[in-house]
């Protein structure tokens, strides 16, 4: 069999050619290549230009060929914020949410977070990973090919231990990669509730025993904490991502989604890779964000799927310069989908992004945010062949169609990980 793939025919190519993160207009611009192909050879990217010119070369000559009749074709998605392992749905609640029910008064009542830490001590690893398995071959078929994942359900030592040794044996047993991430700071787990002093001694099991523990074996490349009312203050959350930095744990954070903390400060003043959510922010925090390298990553899925009225403010973040990216936010309280496309269609409905800077958010950007877009995130000589091919003609189409998978063929390392049938 050749080692080498020819593409073909792309009515549009997305190449999304360019150096780093993308700001303001520059994140209008897709690089697009008409009657595209693409030469792949030995997983990485040979060739990228007009069909007429790359099959002419050499090496397209003797490539297996694959030929896209006119449909669009655009770096994989990378999406950059997920809780890939858990046990179950929390369909139950989602039920009593639409009865009235907010999201913090479930969580205070037990539900919530603490509800899937529960089910996820439960579970054998076995169960959570035909679990997180499935969710990964979703994550294909809707043109995913790199996926960020927290822990974050577990909670106490051994339990978030399991989580990250997942995230390692699943990035090795199938084609997505996986960055990982520890989350211990997700909330306080109820043992640790009861007492006055138990926030504090949660913070400190953190900070001197998981984050060395997580750091020396390997087992994550950041350290996030969720920053909120119900969650973590500012000032925990800043002795959280410190003692990680201290472990060369690279920080994110859940900032601003239920209440304004004031944590989107912290993670420009931590120079952390990404703060996410984002709803509350205030004019000073988007000025924060777009004088830093911090990606500003928007997860309007929560809001659709909460019933929410205030979405992150996309268009001022992007005006002001701020660095935006897109994800799911694959979780079972918040947002329990794993499709990109659906979340390019919230992004340009609900944050009025167009088309072309909602893929440029869910591609480059994001590859960014995970320190990867030098390998990922565009279709440019050199780097990866991650890509997907969506069944339409022009790629406005993609988040223009929605709860229909228009995703036609998933490459990763230029192998085929999702075919429509
Ligand atoms: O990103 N906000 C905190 N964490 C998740 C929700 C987790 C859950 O409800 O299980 C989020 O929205
Ligand atoms: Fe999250």
């Amino acid at each position: 069999m050749s080692d080498s793939l020819l593409i073909t025919g792309a009515s549009q190519l997305l190449t999304l050619r360019g150096r780093g993160a993308r700001r303001g207009d520059a994140l209008s611009q897709l690089g697009i290549v008409p009657d595209g192909a693409v030469l792949v050879s030995d997983g990485r990217i040979a060739a990228v230009g007009p069909t007429n010119m790359v099959e002419k070369l050499a090496a397209a000559r003797k490539a297996e060929k694959v030929e896209v009749a006119g449909r669009v074709v655009l770096p994989g998605f990378v999406d950059s914020h997920t809780h890939l392992v858990h046990a179950a749905s929390r369909a139950e609640e989602y039920e009593l949410k639409i009865q009235g029910a907010s999201y913090e008064e479930i969580a205070k009542k037990g539900g919530g977070i603490l509800n899937s830490v529960k089910l996820l001590r439960a579970a054998t690893s076995q169960q959570l990973k035909r679990r997180a398995r499935a969710a990964l071959e979703t994550f294909a078929a809707y043109g995913t090919t790199t996926i960020e994942a927290k822990s974050g359900y577990g909670l106490d030592v051994a339990s978030e231990l399991k989580v990250l040794s997942l995230h390692k044996e699943l990035s090795a047993e199938q084609p997505i990669e996986i960055a990982s991430t520890f989350l211990g700071a997700h909330v306080v787990p109820l043992e640790f509730r009861g007492k006055a002093n138990g926030p504090k001694e949660y913070v400190k099991l953190l900070t001197d025993w998981l984050i060395p523990e997580v750091a020396s074996n390997g087992l994550a490349e950041f350290c996030d904490v969720f920053c909120d009312r119900g969650a973590f203050t500012r000032g925990q959350s800043k002795e959280v991502l410190t003692a990680g930095l201290k472990h060369k744990l690279i920080p994110r954070l859940h900032a601003e989604q239920l209440s304004r903390t004031g944590g989107t400060q912290l993670a420009v003043e931590l120079e952390a890779a990404s703060c996410d959510h984002l709803e509350q922010i205030n004019r000073t925090d988007i000025r924060a964000l777009a004088k830093s390298d911090t990606v500003a990553t928007l997860l309007p899925g929560c809001d659709f799927h909460l019933g929410l009225k205030q979405y992150a403010p996309a268009r001022k973040l992007i005006e002001a310069g701020a660095i935006v990216a897109l994800a799911t936010d694959y979780n079972p309280g918040t947002s329990p989908t794993m499709s990109m496309p659906m979340i390019l269609s919230l992004a340009c409905t609900q944050l009025r992004m167009t088309p072309a800077e909602a893929i440029t958010a869910a591609t480059i950007n994001a590859a960014y945010s995970l320190g990867r877009h030098n390998r990922i995130g565009s279709l440019e000589v050199g780097k990866q062949a991650d890509l997907a091919v969506f069944e339409v003609e022009d790629y406005r189409e993609i988040p223009y169609y929605f709860g229909v998978n228009t995703c036609w063929l998933t490459l990763k390392s230029g192998s085929v990980i999702y075919a429509a049938a």
